[in-house]
């Protein structure tokens, strides 16, 4: 369970000091798939990497199970890390690295001996589908592999937390889907709590179970997925589904309109 309570967080200081989260108050339960939506600047980032504090809370607190995390620090602030994955829209991978050295990467980290490392490895390459592809380079494979290579770097410690900022930003549609069934899954199948960041309604729609609009640092509302998108009560949230909307409106004149048959051809079937 991830709680926060009446968080807040600026950057920069005195004079400078800009807040970019205001009073955020909500719960994301266990088993969970919460998403995070909202336009760009709006602080989805920020405040999906409070909760491995890539970014300190400046107000407020975060519980995680309970325990408050908001001034983790040394061994505290490690294993914390350990127990959250973490993917991006870029993937970041490390380049120098095979697949199967990105994965035992925060093994390595974790001080686990090199077999238990490797099976673990190997393990987790078998759940995203990339048995075969141990020892390439992450150069060697499309965005839609290393993202999968990046789910399982992310699975190595075991997390009960994943947070997926954009994760599938950078990949075609069909790529998409295909990455969104593989959260799908660890959630389901290894219980992983899932955080999406997303600005896409169908992505929110496939996955997520319940979503927070956020606007302008604010969570201008939040509820079961089907629901707050059949009932969106925020502007900000009606203005992105018009446009969705609008949007498929296009892709059917564009693509979906049934090609006519040619003239007679129903005809000819029948006299043959
Ligand atoms: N390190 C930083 N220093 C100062 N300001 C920052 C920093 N990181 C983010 N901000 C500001 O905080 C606000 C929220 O940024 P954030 O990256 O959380 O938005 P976002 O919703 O993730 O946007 P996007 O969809 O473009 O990724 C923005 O106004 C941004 O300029
Ligand atoms: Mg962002």
């Amino acid at each position: 369970m991830i709680q926060f309570e009446h968080m807040k967080k600026s950057y920069g200081v005195g004079a400078d000091a800009h807040e970019v989260l205001h009073d955020v108050d909500f719960t994301i339960h266990d088993g969970e798939v919460f998403g995070i939506l909202g336009s760009s600047g709006a602080g989805k980032s920020t405040l999906v990497r409070t909760i491995n504090l890539l970014e300190r809370p400046t107000g407020g607190r975060i519980l995680i199970d309970g325990v408050d995390i908001s001034n983790a620090t040394g061994k505290e602030l490690k294993a914390l890390r350990a127990k959250i994955g973490m993917i991006f829209q870029n993937f970041n991978l490390f380049q120098q690295r095979t697949v199967l050295r990105n994965i035992t990467f925060p093994l390595e980290l974790a001080g686990k001996p090199k077999a238990q490392r490797v099976a673990r490895a190997e393990r987790l390459l078998k759940l995203v589908g990339l048995e075969e592809y141990a020892d390439r380079y992450p150069s060697q494979l499309s965005g839609g592999q290393q993202q999968r290579v990046a789910i399982a770097r992310a699975l190595a410690n075991e997390p009960k937390i994943m947070l997926c900022d954009e994760a599938t930003s950078a990949l075609d549609s069909t790529t998409t889907v295909q990455i969104l069934d593989l959260l799908r899954r660890i959630n389901r199948e290894l219980g992983v709590t899932l955080v999406v960041i997303t600005h896409s309604l169908s992505v929110a729609r496939n996955i997520c179970d319940r979503v927070a609009m956020i606007d302008g640092g604010n969570i201008v509302e939040m509820g079961e997925t089907a629901e707050l998108f059949a009932n969106p009560k925020s502007d900000i949230l009606k203005a992105l589904i018009a446009s969705a909307e609008e949007q498929n409106g296009r892709d059917e004149d564009e693509d979906g309109t049934p090609v006519a048959p040619a003239a007679g051809a129903a005809e000819n079937e029948e006299a043959r």
